[in-house]
Order: C-alpha cells, then structure tokens, then sequence
C-alpha cells in the first residue's frame, strides 16, 4: 500500500476521502497522530501528517521512528515523504518541485536506527542511492503524467533545525554539494530503508536559502509559496501509478 508523509503546508489531503483514523502506538512510542487511511482514484492509502494534525511537533521532535513502525505494520510498503525546503541551487528557485536522489545527514541527537543493539542486532546499512530508484521514477512518470514540472535529482541536505541556517552555513552546504535545505529527510529515509519499504522524497521548495537574497527569510512568504505549490503537489501523488 502507499503511504504519504505529509510536510509543512501539507497536514491535509483534500481528495482523500477518509475511511478510517487508525490510533496505534509502536515500541518507540506514539507516531505523529493518527494514520489515515483514505482512498485515492479507488485505491488505499495511508496518510500521515510528520508534524501533527496541527502543525505542533519541530523536525527534532518528531518520532520518526514510530512513525515509521506505524506505516510499515500498517501494510505501507511504498513511502513517499513530501518535505518543504529551502533552495540553494539557482536553478531549483522558489516554486519548484524536485524529487531529490542524494542525502547529506547534518542532524543530531534524534533516534536514527531500528538496528541499536537494543531493539534490534546491530547491522550497518547499505545506503549509497538513499531514494529507491524505482519510486524516484514513478513519481517522475507520475509528473509527466500530471503535466507538472519537476526536476530530477538534487542533493538534500537534512540539517536540524528548528531555527533556519546562517548565510555563512548555506555556503557551506553549497560548498559540500547540497542543493536545497530541509529539517526532516533524516533520519526518516534511513529508518524507511531499515525495514525494507520503498521510499522516495518530494520537494517543494518554498524559499531561498539564508542569503541567497538580500532581503531575509519571511515565514509569510514561505507559507504563501507552500499552499501555491500544494496543488501541484497533489496532483502528481494522484497520478501515482
Ligand atoms: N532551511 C531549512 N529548512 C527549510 C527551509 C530552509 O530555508 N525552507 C523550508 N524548510
């Protein structure tokens, strides 16, 4: 079955008609809030808001672990995590959609595996491509299909948060080959590969990463650029094979 993780600006899915709130808890604790299983163009789906039905949970507090759990007992076996960003390459502006293929992981101090020795043996995963290269392409065809515009591959680089980067760290993420910025593509790809679910990322990018512009980072901006870019968004999910 499919799952969707819905980002920032994206807490709801409007055409989802919702046939049930599953409430569970995971030996990690609780996911999010509850998953919602829905139908989509006749067939079912599960849907989870990362941050909380009402926005309340920052990237490094959010249980990515249970979240996982949760979708994977739940039958997910295709992940599509939706991820507002910032954008560091010129030609991923504001407005765009990019389904990235690499990670760099700059979080800290947030339950990163399954496989810690306690819960499971230890085992080191295998993670050079982070994006199943099989969901990165039905997301592509999908976006063709749905006529929508979207740019293939990018580098994400996943930093903590909550607070956005200073100029001179945007720099620096630029110097080490990331393309856009986000707070939540890590640990949640690793954790997804961990239990063997197909997992791929969509961008939208809302802003231009600290001191691309002169003027700084308006949080009004990035919600007005966010609910534009939702729309298109949705319309490729729903044309998701
Ligand atoms: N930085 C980090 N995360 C983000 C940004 C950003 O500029 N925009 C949206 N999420």
């Amino acid at each position: 079955m499919l799952g969707i993780i819905g980002g920032s600006g994206l807490d709801r899915m409007p055409g989802l008609s919702l046939h049930q709130e599953i409430h569970c808890d995971t030996p990690f604790g609780a996911p999010s809030g509850p998953l919602l299983k829905g139908e989509r163009a006749g067939r079912s789906l599960l849907f989870l808001p990362r941050h909380g039905a009402e926005h309340r949970i920052p990237p490094h507090k959010i249980n990515y672990r249970a979240n996982i759990w949760a979708l994977s007992q739940q039958g997910v076996d295709r992940l599509v995590g939706m991820a507002a960003v910032g954008g560091i390459n010129r030609a991923m502006p504001p407005g765009s959609l990019v389904i990235p293929d690499q990670i760099i992981d700059y979080t800290y101090g947030r339950e990163q595996t399954f496989f810690d020795g306690e819960f499971q043996p230890v085992e080191h995963l295998e993670f050079a491509q982070p994006y199943c290269p099989r969901l990165r392409q039905q997301l592509l065809q999908a976006a063709r299909q749905a006529d929508q515009n979207v740019i293939n591959g990018g580098c994400y680089a996943a930093v903590q948060g909550p607070r956005l980067e200073t100029a001179a760290e945007i720099s620096r993420l630029a110097r080490d080959g990331a393309d856009l910025v986000g707070m939540t593509a890590m640990p949640e790809a690793a954790l997804a590969r961990e239990l063997g679910l197909s997992y791929a990322n969509c961008a939208l990018v809302a802003n231009w990463a600290a001191g691309l512009e002169a003027e700084p980072i308006s949080m009004a901006q990035i919600e007005r650029q966010l609910a534009a870019s939702m729309e298109q968004a949705l319309q490729l999910l729903m044309q998701l094979d």
